[in-house]
């Protein structure tokens, strides 16, 4: 089963990942996260895509689709994969429908002035890879997973973030009519309680 997370920045793609990958044993793919791999290491593709992340913009999609491509032909993709943040693009969406059999897809709704406030207090954990919010964790530096440090995302600052949620607005939105033709789109109310939202998507996927 391959499923695709569609949403704002902020709307809970990567809170909800989580789940939806144990749950269906599919592999979580996170274009975001590997591009942040990437500059972490400093790769020649990190290097590139540094510039458009840190100004809130799209990487170019030929880059983008064939890292993806190059990504679910690993062995740990067989039996599906949960892609989180691809396609952004009408472009990608097309180039993904040659190599990938998309069975749902999960749109998760947010109104966007609750967006920025989400964004704005996110602290991630680079050791395990958790999000979370300074609502509920105060301002603490430690990942209360793992006990690792935890650290605020360089795009992750309001100005940012307002760029993101307008490319999104733009480019990635009309994903929302591309997927609802074809029959595959289940809207998510993505303003409720975390596991209020994961019960819906499980209901969705199911249905
Ligand atoms: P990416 O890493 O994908 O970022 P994004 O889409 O902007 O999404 P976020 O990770 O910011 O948010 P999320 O929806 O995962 O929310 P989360 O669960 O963390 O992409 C980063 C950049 O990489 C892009 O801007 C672009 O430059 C580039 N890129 C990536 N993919 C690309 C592509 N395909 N093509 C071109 N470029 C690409 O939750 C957010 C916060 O809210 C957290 O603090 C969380 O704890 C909290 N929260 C979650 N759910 C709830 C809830 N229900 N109630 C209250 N708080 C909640």
């Amino acid at each position: 089963m391959n499923i695709v997370l569609l949403g704002a920045p902020g709307s809970g793609k990567g809170t909800q990942a989580t789940r939806i990958s144990s749950r269906y044993d599919v592999k979580h793919i996170s274009t975001g996260d590997i591009f942040r791999e990437n500059i972490k290491n400093g790769t020649p593709l990190g290097v590139t895509a540094k510039g458009y992340i840190d100004q809130g913009h799209l990487c170019p999609d030929e880059l983008t689709v064939a890292m993806v491509k190059e990504r679910i032909s690993r062995d740990d993709c067989a039996k599906g994969v949960l892609f989180d943040g691809f396609p952004r693009t009408i472009f990608q969406a097309q180039e993904l429908d040659k190599f990938a059999k998309i069975d749902c897809v999960i749109n998760l709704n947010v109104p966007s002035e609750k967006l920025i406030r989400r964004i704005v207090g996110r602290r991630s954990c680079l050791a395990c890879g958790g999000t979370f919010h300074t609502d509920f964790i105060g301002e603490t530096k430690t990942c209360p997973t793992c006990g690792q440090e935890l650290y605020q995302r360089k795009d992750d600052n309001e100005e940012t973030v307002k760029e993101r949620i307008a490319v999104y607005e733009e480019q990635t939105k009309p994903l929302v009519n591309y997927y609802e033709e074809k029959g595959v789109l289940v809207n998510i109310d993505g303003d409720n309680d975390i596991e209020k939202i994961f019960t819906d998507i499980v209901k969705g996927i199911e249905r």
